[in-house]
Order: structure tokens, then C-alpha cells, then sequence
């Protein structure tokens, strides 16, 4: 049986909650669930207020927008993040500044901080790791640049167990697609603590309605809204979250524990971050690519890291500090099977598997 990359861990308690919302006359759209799985995840990462929103990539062009981004902004990206991340930032009419990673894979603060006239920063906790983020968050608030936390992998890491990942900056975002820590199939969310900005996101996401079902409206306004369907298995997942957390971390440990190849190194992590995908790195982009068909052979499916930002075609000419480290290292890296799925069997069938690599 082939192992998967990922696949999401839909459990009995996932699928009695969808049935007996179903069951209750719910009428499916945004409802009380939906401000439930809200007010659950504000208090679970100690922000003020929450809001769902169909996706991690509309939370970032909404945040983005309640910071007061718009076009002839300067907002900084790191080079590795996947895809959203920078065109969250084209799709609000600003203009992206490409910064390279650390050896963390998140953004290079020394690099950042040489910058001049930045408007915001999009920090990723890339893969649930942190680094960085204490020292961006303090400059930023120095220099009176706008902190966005795209948090899309990082729900239940910490940074340094001081704050949680989705508690950084001036907005940060959730996204909830089935390879996410926890999912409801798509569903984003942007969590802030300005009352002021949350006020600017609600108005966005609900066509800026005068009140509750008005059709009179006090300016401009779309719909983000999700469903009380998805809230309800995303309730159920936030349920799980602590089960899916300890799984993925002693996932890791196991893997760690087992694998032993001179062409290999795993990636680490520190304990108060959670691994969301396990990253193996080789001594070449070759050997890395080997790799990849070997596993194929063996019927494992991994994933190739996200190439740098800088080298999609058509991002060319995008304003960018130095990106040595990123383009160097990313084409060596790989993601391992991931799921909180994996049978111990399956663990060490990837382990032996990568042992007997050369
Ligand atoms: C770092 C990062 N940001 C944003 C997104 C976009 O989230 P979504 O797919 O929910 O739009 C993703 C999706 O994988 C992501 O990995």
C-alpha cells in the first residue's frame, strides 16, 4: 500500500458532528458554529477577536487590508512560503519585496532590518518553526511597520513558549485546507487584537451592511463568510488539536530515532514547535532528486519544498535583498510522509526505507 505525503485524519467524532449539525435544521451558512470555532481560536492563541473567512489566502489579502496596504505599499515576503503568501500582497495592489531565509527557513532579520520604507512584513513560521519572529515583531513595532503573521502551518507552535503562533504582530491568519494542522476541507481565519481593524474586517467580509440583515450599507464590502457545515468538523478538529499535536511530535521523534544516513540529515525543531511537515535536506539538489524517484520505487510519496518565491517565472524583476541562503539550500530539501495517520509500521517502513538510500 502506497504511503501518502498527507492525508487528513477524519476521525468518527469529525463525522458525528457534521451529521448531527445536519440533523439539527441548521440552515448551512455562517451561524453560531462558525462564531464558536472563533471564539475557541482567539482564546486558544490569546487574541481579541477572531474571524473565519473561506481561506488562508483571502485571510492574508483581508489582513492586509485592515492594516491599510494598498497600492504604492512596500510589504516584505520571505522566499520561501508557499504561493499565497506573495499574492495575497500583489492582489492588494501592493508591491511584494522578496527577503531570504535563515538556516530556520524563515525570514533573515538581519537581512529584513536593512530595508528602508517597508509598510508591512508578512512573517511565516514556515513549517511550524519560530525563529525569528520575537526580534521582527519588536522592530516592526519600532520602526512602525505593520507585523502580518501568515500562520497557515503553525497552529499549536510557539514562539519560544512566550506567545503563540496566530498571537504575533498586528494581524496574523489561519488556514484550514485538509493538510493543516486541523481542517474543515478550505476555511481561513485572521485573528487581531485592534478593535478597530477587526471592525474593518467584518465590515469587509459581511458587505457592510448598516445592521443585521439591512439592505442598506455604509460603503464597500464583499463576502468571505464560510459555512456553519465546515465550522461544525472545524469544532470538531479544534477538539483535537492537543491529540494532533503530541501525534506529529512524536511522529518526529520516532523518525529522528530510526533514521541513519551519512546523505541525510533531518531537519530539527525545537520542542515548543510543532512539525507540520517532516523536511529532510541533502548535499545537493541532485542527490535530493534521486531521493525523490527512490521513494517513488518504494511506492512513499514525498513532496519537494517549495521553490524560492524568486525563481517562479513570473515573479521576476520583484525587489529583493540578497537570497543566497534560500536559493542555495531549498532545491535540497524535501517533505517526508506527515499525516497524523502514519501507523508506527508505516514510521519505520519510511526510516529503513531512507537507511537503505545511497
Ligand atoms: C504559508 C501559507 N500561507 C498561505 C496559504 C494559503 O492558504 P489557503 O490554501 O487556505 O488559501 C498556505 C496554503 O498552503 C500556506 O502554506
Amino acid at each position: 500500500m502506497k504511503i501518502n505525503q498527507f492525508e487528513p485524519k477524519i476521525s468518527k467524532k469529525d463525522k458525528l458532528a457534521v451529521s448531527s449539525y445536519l440533523n439539527s435544521g441548521g440552515w448551512l451558512t455562517e451561524n453560531k458554529l462558525t462564531k464558536d470555532l472563533e471564539n475557541k481560536v482567539a482564546a486558544y492563541v490569546n487574541r481579541k477577536y477572531a474571524i473565519a473567512v473561506p481561506n488562508g489566502t483571502q485571510a492574508i489579502y483581508l489582513s492586509l487590508l485592515a492594516a491599510g496596504i494598498e497600492k504604492g505599499s512596500v510589504v516584505a515576503v520571505p522566499n520561501l512560503t508557499m504561493i499565497a503568501t506573495i499574492n495575497a500582497v500583489i492582489w492588494a495592489g501592493a508591491t511584494p519585496y522578496i527577503v531570504d531565509t535563515d538556516e530556520y527557513l524563515c525570514m533573515d532579520f538581519e537581512k529584513l532590518n536593512k530595508i528602508k520604507n517597508l509598510d508591512a512584513v508578512v512573517y511565516v513560521p514556515l513549517n511550524g518553526r519560530t525563529k525569528n519572529g520575537i526580534d521582527i515583531d519588536r522592530w516592526c513595532k519600532k520602526n512602525n511597520i505593520k507585523l502580518i503573521e501568515d500562520s497557515a502551518h503553525a497552529l499549536g507552535s510557539t514562539y519560544e513558549n512566550k506567545i503563540m503562533c496566530g498571537g504575533l504582530g498586528d494581524l496574523s491568519i489561519f488556514s484550514f485546507t485538509p493538510h493543516k494542522i486541523i481542517t474543515m476541507g478550505q476555511g481561513g481565519m485572521v485573528l487581531t487584537d485592534n478593535k478597530k481593524m477587526f471592525e474593518k474586517l467584518f465590515k469587509l467580509k459581511t458587505f457592510n451592511r448598516m445592521k443585521n440583515k439591512s439592505d442598506w450599507h455604509a460603503g464597500f464590502g464583499l463576502n468571505f463568510k464560510i459555512t456553519d457545515l465546515q465550522a461544525s468538523i472545524g469544532l470538531s478538529q479544534f477538539d483535537q488539536l492537543n491529540s494532533f499535536i503530541s501525534t506529529k511530535k512524536k511522529n518526529y521523534q520516532k523518525l529522528k530515532k530510526i533514521i541513519k544516513n551519512e546523505n541525510v540529515t533531518v531537519s530539527e525543531f525545537e520542542n515548543y514547535e510543532t512539525p507540520w511537515f517532516y523536511d529532510l535536506k541533502f548535499n545537493s539538489k541532485a542527490t535530493r532528486n534521486k531521493f525523490f524517484s527512490y521513494m517513488v520505487k518504494n511506492e512513499i510519496e514525498t513532496r519537494p519544498h517549495y521553490p524560492c518565491l524568486s525563481k517562479q517565472k513570473y515573479l521576476k524583476g520583484v525587489m529583493s535583498t540578497n537570497l543566497e541562503y534560500s536559493e542555495t539550500e531549498s532545491d535540497k530539501l524535501i517533505w517526508l510522509p506527515s499525516s497524523t495517520n502514519l501507523k508506527v509500521k508505516e514510521i519505520k517502513l519510511i526510516a529503513e526505507t531512507i537507511n537503505n538510500f545511497s
